[in-house]
């Protein structure tokens, strides 16, 4: 079996449907390698230490995590979970907004425009949701996309992890995997920034500035 056909058999002890690994593939593929993103940038500064690779990918995994870079599919899927039925998608996006509450599987650092992986993953979500027969999935996040429409002239679009998510809860995937899946599809890419990092090597330590008070008197810990 391929590696993602094989992925699911392990997962669930039985060989999967074509177009399911198929779909998995093409996630794998998407999330592959995309430049400077933070967890790369990871595995290159604890590269650039002369650490090994496996502590160059461990150090990338960490910073996977996080809902700003890999958690984002999680916590889309905790979102759709949460609006249950495709008519409270607008009421539910409104109320978030106007909390200043951020949505996520929208925005992204470098893409002002809708992110080029997006779409494929929207077909793969739409078809997969119509095999499975929960249209209902993808019906939501297609509201939340109308209602987030608004924010396009600011460069908010959606990004890769918007229909990741939907996919692998449609595929039965436990939710607590969904990052653990981004990193097997980034590790190709992890790979091959340590390893050019360790061909032409700087250590990667940047200078902050300070911009606090200067001056201040020293005040002991019992007095504070
Ligand atoms: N929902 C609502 N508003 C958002 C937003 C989102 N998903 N993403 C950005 N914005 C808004 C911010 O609130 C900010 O508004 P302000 O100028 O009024 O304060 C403005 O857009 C710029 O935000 P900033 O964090 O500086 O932009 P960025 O380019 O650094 O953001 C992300 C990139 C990915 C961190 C951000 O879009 C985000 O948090 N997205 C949600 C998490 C996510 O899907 N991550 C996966 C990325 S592949």
């Amino acid at each position: 079996l391929g590696q993602a056909a094989n992925f699911l058999y392990m997962l669930f002890g039985k060989e999967p449907d074509a177009d399911d690994a198929k779909t998995l593939d093409v996630d794998f593929v998407l999330h592959a390698e995309h430049g400077s993103n933070a967890s790369s940038f990871a595995a290159r500064v604890a590269a650039s230490t002369l650490a090994d690779l496996q502590c160059a990918i461990v150090s990338a995994i960490g910073t996977l995590k996080g809902p700003s870079h890999g958690g984002a599919a999680e916590a889309v899927m905790t979102m759709t979970n949460e609006i249950g039925k495709p008519e409270n998608a607008a009421a539910y996006i409104e109320d978030r907004l106007a909390r200043k509450e951020r949505i996520m599987g929208f925005g992204h650092r470098v893409y002002k425009a809708e992110d080029p992986r997006a779409r494929h993953l929207r077909e793969r979500a739409h078809d997969l949701g119509i095999r499975r027969g929960h249209p209902e999935w993808f019906e939501i996040l297609q509201e939340v996309e109308k209602v987030m429409s608004r924010y396009q002239n600011r460069g908010i679009y959606v990004n890769v992890d918007f229909y990741a998510g939907a996919i692998y809860q449609l595929l039965g995937i436990p939710e607590d995997l969904y990052v653990p899946i981004f990193a097997m599809g980034r590790v190709p890419g992890w790979v091959l920034q340590a390893v050019e990092q360790y061909k032409n090597n700087e250590l990667l330590r940047p200078l902050t500035w300070y911009t606090g008070p200067m001056d201040v008197p020293f005040v002991p810990m019992d007095k504070r």
